[in-house]
């Protein structure tokens, strides 16, 4: 049943018209395996990672210790899924970290794959950046130390395993990173139990509820996966319950190879806006209404939504207009509880967005798919871990054109540093590409300059020497070799 299942992949690549009537149908009917699980969306609560509690704390540095594993997990009806999580859970246990303040992390591998973590938008020496070559052997442990030198963010942290972080990151390897710094609490936006992180993943399921994943070299893969069924915090299409307030989401595409087009549909009166006060990071220097938010892989978007002006019982759904069928929407907002009262306020201003020097070096790096080799290639080459293909030196401020030389959007990652996006196929960037960013979606024959300064400010910096990756966030992408590296100096 496996070829029916890719041809539905084949279909869903395709944007192939699927009556609404697909939605919410997990593989197996439709001429596949017959007989397969139907779930319908907004059935489950919103699930919240627990906040991990270190281990230990001294006065400098909190100690975690996380354990990857397998279990058990129910997402569909009947039965449970097997997944491979961080504690044995999927998404992880959440890492909420203060700036200036130091983590480090025992990862104990007790997978039998091999695994490395990379704590994603993180300014950490590469000895603890989780190299696609730095491996975890299954049975053994690897300490991470990250200085948490750099401003507060919604980071998150997943397996970086060489050629596998596809199926690793798939099968649950994906968690939140939280760090905050005090401008950022003393502005006294929406906190507590009214700041939410959610990931959001697409999945595909086998007629058993088991994950779906390719293992064969194909089309599918090599296009990037993109599955039919869209999970929330690990849970089909939640709802969530909440008061008549503001509360903060931190949303994060954490999908293997798909882009989500999000908005919000009412079921009374108008439609909300998303207010916009962060992307990957952290704050930007106002907040920005937007009725429609695109993420590609990686790329995240911090949001205010103001549900005071709806009455009690009306249900917002995030839809992403990128989808069709049961991608259509995302998960589901209820507005359920009058509030106790909202003392949080979105500022007018937030953190200004420090101006970088002029760069005084510039480079082009091309994306393209190489036929011959089967790979995607960056300026032609497929990566190699034992190639350098910058070498950089620190405090010195850059500029990256990524040229597109292929039909669809390659979502660029740069390990190290924050970058600004200066601009988009030649003419200026977006509006909302004005804040700091680790990823760039470059469209489809299109452009994207990045410009970034190696910070060298402080001893915690000068340790952050060595080789780096940049690679597309297209997880698939990545494994099939579009990466390249950098070495700071
Ligand atoms: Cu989120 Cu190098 O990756
Ligand atoms: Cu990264
Ligand atoms: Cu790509």
């Amino acid at each position: 049943m496996a070829i029916s299942r890719r041809q539905f992949g084949k279909l869903c690549l395709a944007s192939a018209a699927l009556a609404p009537a697909a939605r919410v149908r997990a593989w197996g009917g439709g001429g596949g395996g017959g007989g397969g699980t139907t779930v319908q969306p907004f059935q489950v609560p919103l699930p919240l990672a627990p906040v991990l509690a270190p281990v230990s704390s001294n006065s400098t540095e909190d100690y975690y210790e996380i354990t990857a594993r397998t279990a058990q997990q129910q997402i569909l009806p009947g039965a449970a899924t097997t997944i491979w999580g961080y504690n044995g859970m999927y998404p992880g246990p959440t890492l909420k970290a203060r700036v200036g303040r130091s983590v480090r992390v025992r990862h104990i591998n007790q997978l039998a794959v091999n695994t490395t973590v990379h704590l994603h938008g993180g300014h950490v020496p590469p000895s603890s950046d989780g190299r696609p070559t730095d491996i975890i052997l299954p049975g053994s442990y690897k300490e991470y130390v990250y200085p948490n030198n750099q401003l507060g963010s919604t980071l998150w942290y997943h397996d970086h395993t060489m050629d596998v972080t596809g199926r690793n990151v798939y099968m649950g390897l994906a968690a939140f990173y939280i760090l905050q710094d005090d401008f950022e609490l003393g502005l006294n936006l929406p906190s507590g139990d009214y700041d939410i992180p959610i990931v959001i993943q697409d999945r595909s399921f086998n007629t058993d509820n088991s994950l779906y994943y390719p293992t064969v070299d194909g089309s599918v893969l090599r296009n990037g996966f993109q599955g039919d069924i869209i999970l929330v915090n690990g849970a089909v299409q939640p709802y969530f319950q909440v008061e008549n307030r503001k509360y903060r989401f931190r949303i994060l595409n954490g999908s293997q190879a798909s882009g989500y087009q999000l908005s919000l549909q009412s079921s009374t009166g108008s439609n909300p806006s998303f207010v916009q006060i962060g992307l990957e990071g952290g704050l930007i220097p106002a907040p920005l209404t937007r009725s429609s938010i695109t993420l590609y892989g990686a790329e995240r978007a911090d949001v205010v939504i103001d549900f005071s002006k709806f009455p009690l019982g009306t249900q917002i759904t995030m839809l992403n207009g990128g989808g069709y069928g049961s991608t259509g929407s995302v998960m589901r907002f209820d507005v359920v509880k009058q509030t106790g009262g909202d003392g949080s306020v979105v500022p007018a201003t937030l953190r200004p967005l420090a101006t970088l020097p002029s760069a005084v070096v510039t480079r082009n790096i091309t994306l393209d798919f190489d036929r011959s080799l089967n790979r995607w290639v960056l300026n032609g080459k497929p990566f190699d871990p034992s190639r350098i293909d910058a070498n950089v030196k620190l405090g010195t401020t850059e500029q990256w054109t990524f040229n597109n030389h292929s039909g669809e959007v390659h979502p660029m990652h740069i390990h190290d540093i924050m970058f600004q996006v200066t601009s988009r196929n030649g003419s200026s960037p977006y509006a909302w590409d004005k804040g700091w960013k680790d990823t760039v979606a470059v469209d489809g024959w299109g452009s994207a300059t990045v410009k970034m300064q190696f910070p060298n400010a402080n001893a915690a910096d000068a340790q952050c020497v060595g080789p780096y990756v940049f690679h597309c966030h297209k997880l698939e992408h990545e494994d099939y070799a579009m990466m390249g590296q950098f070495n700071v100096s």
